[in-house]
């Protein structure tokens, strides 16, 4: 959201997990391996918001990577993302830690239904004083369709459709109880205007609903959006819904080109893409000095196993490729039945072959890897450097990887943090009390705040 005096929104992705994203994290010296309390969560919670940032947001997958070899050996053997917590209950052990962190979680649209996934957010949104986001995603593979009783994951673009039905009860929902809706008038015995309260008559395609919302309007009026499809459709989709995208870039001007599409699609679909925050992943490996931090970037590259690629790999295709030559390229029809289009097209892409073997999606698609092109490595003001570059020609914000964990965040606010703060790039004190205030995000009439206070 471009203006003069703008500051980068930070953002950590986190995960419920043993791991982060980056599966050798977990091998790491320094790597806490109390990953299942609360005390894992509440110090990084600590950390972050020490060092201002606007939100930490848990990724998710409903299944354990078990597509490779048609197993969860190697998953469970290595830890590769072999613990998958809800992460709604964690965030609530953050929030108690804090009091202005923001705080995310994802939850799928083609697993879960419309209204389980409005009460869980608007009540998350009530207990943290309006702190909270949701993170849509249709998600990947077969392996979650049957955890839910289901054979096949559905088809692309159908999970968009249904994703796009979700979205549209869900955020009825959330506007059905009007800001200044509660009375609480004991004399009166009046609780809440009933003219102030709508209800919800939807029928579509894959969902059907009739009924009256009950839980009230949050102080920031409905939890953020965040949104990360890369796809055509799916950039579609976080045109009309998404106020946080979050995305991966290859490099700077890969970036610039993405980041142009992504305020195409918003304004192609009637809003106005300065009101939408656009954050990449980034990693970032910082020390004292230049020598150390190529020396911690070997160490933690050193951690890399082959097959944490290839695991990862498969969860996201949803192929098995055990068995199958590394060098062998996908046909057409194989590469049309990979179930996550973004991520294909952009191996396609960085290879420079539209027919890529295992080989190329495991080094072009980054998995189980450090990724290259979007970690930033050196000292304090290098790495400031690389993320002024970035957010003065391709994003609002950045959504920091760890590479190891808490290490990498605690570093990130030491020593980076300081030094972006000291260039009017980051903010040294929270703006308000709501996320949506904290991102500078608009209050549309949907989602204007609560006027009754309760129980103040
Ligand atoms: C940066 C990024 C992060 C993502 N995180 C998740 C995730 O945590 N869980 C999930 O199921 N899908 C995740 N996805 C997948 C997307 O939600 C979407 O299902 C996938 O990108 C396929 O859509 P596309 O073909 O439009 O990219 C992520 C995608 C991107 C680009």
């Amino acid at each position: 959201m471009p203006n003069d005096s703008r500051t980068m929104s930070l953002i950590a992705f986190l995960q419920a997990q043993n791991c982060s994203n980056y599966v050798g994290s977990w091998r790491h010296t320094l790597s806490m391996t109390d990953f299942l309390t609360p005390d894992y969560f509440t110090r990084i919670a600590r950390t972050l918001e020490d060092a201002r940032f606007d939100m930490a947001f848990f990724d998710d997958r409903l299944a354990m990577p078990d597509i490779y070899g048609r197993s969860h050996d190697l998953a469970v053997r290595h830890g590769i993302r072999s613990v998958k917590m809800d992460p709604t209950p964690i965030l609530m052990a953050m929030a108690g830690a804090t009091s202005h962190l923001g705080l995310g979680a994802t939850y799928s649209t083609t697993y879960y239904e419309p209204f389980h996934v409005a009460r869980l957010f608007a009540t998350l949104d009530l207990m943290t004083g309006g702190r909270v986001a949701w993170n849509v995603v249709t998600s990947l593979n077969d392996s979650e369709a049957a955890n839910f009783g289901v054979s096949e994951h559905l088809e692309h673009d159908l999970r968009y459709d249904r994703a796009d039905e979700f979205l549209e009860i869900v955020t009825d929902l959330w506007s059905a109880w009007d800001s200044d809706a509660l009375v609480l008038d004991k004399d009166t015995g009046l609780f809440a205007d009933p003219a102030k309260v709508h209800r919800t008559d939807y029928a579509g395609k894959f969902f059907r609903l009739n009924g009256t919302f009950p839980v009230p309007r949050s102080p920031q009026g409905q939890p953020v959006l965040l949104q990360a499809g890369s796809s055509g459709r799916g950039l579609r989709f976080a045109g009309r819904w998404a106020e946080v995208v979050f995305t991966a870039y290859s490099g700077k001007d890969a970036g610039i080109a993405q980041y142009q599409a992504i305020r195409r699609a918003v304004a192609d679909a009637g809003r106005d893409p300065d009101t939408v925050t656009v954050a990449p992943a980034v990693g970032v490996i910082v020390a004292e000095t230049e020598q150390l931090a190529q020396e911690k970037k070997a160490l933690l590259a050193d951690l890399a196993r082959p097959e944490d690629g290839l695991a990862l790999l498969c969860e996201v295709i949803n192929t098995d490729l055990s068995g199958r030559p590394l060098d062998e390229p996908f046909t057409d029809a194989e590469l049309a039945q990979m179930s996550w289009h973004g991520l294909r097209d952009r191996v396609i892409q960085l290879s420079g072959t539209a027919n890529p073997s295992v080989d190329d999606f495991v080094r072009y698609s980054g998995r189980g890897s450090l990724n290259e092109g979007a970690t930033f490595v050196g000292t304090p003001t290098q790495v400031a450097d690389q993320m002024e570059a970035w957010f003065t020609s391709c994003c609002d914000g950045f959504v920091l990887s760890a590479a190891s964990v808490p290490g990498t965040y605690e570093d990130f606010a030491r020593l980076v943090v300081p030094e972006l703060q000291r260039r009017g790039l980051s903010k040294t004190e929270y703006a308000g009390s709501t996320l949506r205030s904290n991102l500078g995000l608009p209050i549309t009439d949907s989602a204007k705040a609560a006027t009754v206070e309760v129980g103040r």
